[in-house]
């Protein structure tokens, strides 16, 4: 059975040992491992039952101690590390041979992210190694955005999760990567789409797994709940549902036809950052009601709402 607290030696210790620790972000609550211990990174892939060919990020807790296991890091991402490290924004960067291939399914880069959590910090602080650690969850399932989320789920596989409460950001960071014709974002996330641009002019978006091998963890259908989750107007639901039998996940008001126990509301003010924060455990609370079906409202296409969007998209593909 796993351990639920605010140990951070017992957290070291275990992943001194070549343990995995469930360990609170501002984005999302990841399962870390040592990133320079192959067979630590194995247990990560078992547990989570995550394809092989789907890298992980690495979490360090400065720019100096990234630049150990990465070859070179271009101006703009030393600039972009500056400004928003620690932060939802993650870098990839080209590798040195101490990473192992199995932390980047074999790539020459290597995602890394310096997370803003007081907790995470102050253990990365205390561990020789950086950690390599994907989002929290079965593979494809949504993210877990508290310590409860991680145990209900991956409690038995997990000796000890590190408690830091609800994430504040959550959803996971943004991906950004240095290509030769320039920057390019490869998952919208936590660091919203503007605020990158405000520094460094207008971003290309490939976040899409068809047209993005390299990124092969972008499936399109990702984040997605047990149930039926669909994104469509309420009336066509109705059409085939009883109004008792939908969940609705909705922005800012409840869709008065619907049960109100059976609906979530993100945010009753529109505030795209708040509605960011609660959109997991809305979508987990709902994936348990005696429903068949759940119905999600689109953000406004702005902001951390683009990235909000884009999880809802996907939760939507079969
Ligand atoms: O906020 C986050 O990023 C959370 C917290 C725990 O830090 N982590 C997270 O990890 O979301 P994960 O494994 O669920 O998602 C990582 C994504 C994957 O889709 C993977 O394909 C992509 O990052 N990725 C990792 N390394 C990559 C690389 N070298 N090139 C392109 N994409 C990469
Ligand atoms: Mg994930």
């Amino acid at each position: 059975m796993t351990q639920i607290g605010t140990d951070i030696n017992q957290a070291k210790r275990l992943l001194e040992k070549g343990e995995v620790v469930g360990i609170p972000t501002e984005t999302v609550y990841g399962l870390a491992a040592n990133a320079l211990d192959t067979n630590a990174v194995v247990k990560i892939f078992a547990v989570k039952n995550r394809p092989s060919f789907d890298p992980l990020i690495v979490h360090t807790d400065s720019l100096e101690k990234a630049a150990d296991f990465v070859q070179d890091i271009p101006e703009l991402a030393q600039r972009l590390a500056n400004q928003f490290w620690p932060g939802p924004l993650t870098l990839l960067l080209p590798k040195r041979p101490l990473i192992p291939d199995l932390v980047t399914s074999g790539l020459d880069t290597v995602a890394v992210r310096v997370p803003n959590h007081p907790l995470t910090l102050e253990l990365l602080r205390s561990l020789a190694f950086p950690l390599a650690a994907p989002s929290a969850n079965p593979f494809g399932y949504i993210s877990p955005t508290t310590a409860q989320h991680v145990a209900d789920q991956l409690g038995d596989q997990v000796p000890y999760i590190l408690d830091g409460g609800a994430c504040q950001v959550g959803i996971e960071s943004t991906i950004i990567g240095f290509s030769a014709e320039g920057p390019v974002i490869y998952r919208l996330g936590g660091m919203a789409l503007e605020t990158l641009e405000s520094i460094v002019g207008p971003l290309t978006v490939r976040s899409h797994s068809t047209s993005n091998p390299k990124a092969p963890g972008m499936l399109s259908s990702h984040y997605a709940p047990r149930k039926p989750f669909l994104v469509q107007p309420i009336e066509k639901a109705l059409d085939q549902y009883a109004p008792n039998r939908i969940g609705v996940l909705a922005f800012q008001a409840p869709i008065a036809s619907i049960p109100t126990e059976n609906q979530r509301v993100l945010s009753p003010t529109g505030d795209l950052a708040e509605a960011t924060t609660q959109l997991f455990a809305s979508m987990r609370a709902l994936d348990k009601l005696d429903i068949d079906v759940i119905i999600a409202e689109l953000l406004p296409d702005q902001g951390l709402g683009r990235a909000v969007n884009d999880r809802l998209r996907r939760a939507a593909v079969k």
